[in-house]
C-alpha cells in the first residue's frame, strides 16, 4: 500500500467530516460548520494522507471490491500565526493506525509550518487520550500545562508543545492572520 500526502481541496470537506466523525466521540467530533471554520481560519492548512489503489488489470472482474480511485484515510489540520503553530486535529482511520501514517502526517505538517515561519507547535490532547499522549510524546511533544475542563463534559487537557527548527519563512500566506477570532475548541479526543 503507498501512500501519498497532498493539500487539501474544498471536494474533500464531506470525507474529512466523516473521517472526524469516525476518529472522535459524537460530543467530540467536529460539526460540520466547526470543521468548515477551522479550515477556514486565516492560517490554516490541511494535509491528507490518500491511498491509491494498486494497478488495476485490462479487465477488472465485474463484482471486484477495490476502490476505483483513491480513499483518504487521514488528515492533519494545523493553524499558524506568525512564529506560532497549533495542530487542530490529527485524524487517522482506525484500520490503518500503527503503520506510520500519523508520523508521516505530522512530519510533512510541521515541514510546512515550519516554512510559513512557526517556531513553536502547539496542541491539546485529553487526558484520557492515552493513544495520542504517546504519540506526540514520541514525536517530541511535552506538557505545559493542564487545561481544566477543556472539552464538553469537563474533562482536562493536556496543552503540549515542541519547538520546531527553521530559519524563517519560505512561504507567503495568501491572507494576513488573525488572533481576533475566538476558537472555544481546537482539539479533541476520543474519550
Ligand atoms: C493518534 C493517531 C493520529 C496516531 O496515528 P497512527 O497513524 O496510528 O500513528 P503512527 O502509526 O505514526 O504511530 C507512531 C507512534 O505513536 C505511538 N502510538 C500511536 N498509537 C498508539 C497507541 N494506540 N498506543 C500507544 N502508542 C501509540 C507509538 O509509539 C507509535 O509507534 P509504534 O507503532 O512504532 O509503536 C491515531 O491514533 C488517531 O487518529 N487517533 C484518533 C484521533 C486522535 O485521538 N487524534 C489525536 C488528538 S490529540
Amino acid at each position: 500500500m503507498k501512500t501519498h500526502f497532498r493539500p487539501y481541496a474544498p471536494a474533500d470537506f464531506e470525507t474529512l467530516y466523516s473521517i472526524d466523525q469516525r476518529c472522535y466521540a459524537p460530543r467530540i467530533a467536529y460539526s460540520r460548520p466547526e470543521l468548515r471554520q477551522y479550515l477556514q481560519l486565516p492560517g490554516a492548512d490541511c494535509i491528507l494522507a490518500e491511498i491509491r489503489p494498486a494497478k488495476r488489470p485490462a479487465r477488472p472482474p465485474r463484482d471486484s471490491a477495490a476502490p476505483a480511485g483513491p480513499c483518504v484515510i487521514g488528515f492533519c489540520l494545523t493553524e499558524h500565526s506568525g512564529a506560532r503553530g497549533h495542530i487542530i486535529t490529527m485524524d487517522v482511520l482506525e484500520a490503518f493506525r500503527r503503520r506510520g501514517i500519523g508520523s508521516q502526517l505530522l512530519a510533512e505538517a510541521e515541514r510546512r509550518l515550519v516554512e510559513y515561519g512557526v517556531r513553536e507547535a502547539m496542541l491539546e490532547a485529553a487526558v484520557n487520550n492515552q493513544p495520542a499522549i504517546a504519540f506526540w510524546q514520541g514525536h517530541g511533544y511535552r506538557t505545559r500545562a493542564i487545561l481544566k475542563s477543556y472539552y464538553p463534559g469537563g474533562r482536562n487537557a493536556l496543552s503540549m508543545s515542541k519547538p520546531l527548527a527553521g530559519n524563517g519563512p519560505k512561504r507567503t500566506r495568501t491572507k494576513p492572520a488573525s488572533r481576533n477570532r475566538r476558537l472555544d475548541r481546537l482539539d479533541k479526543s476520543d474519550d
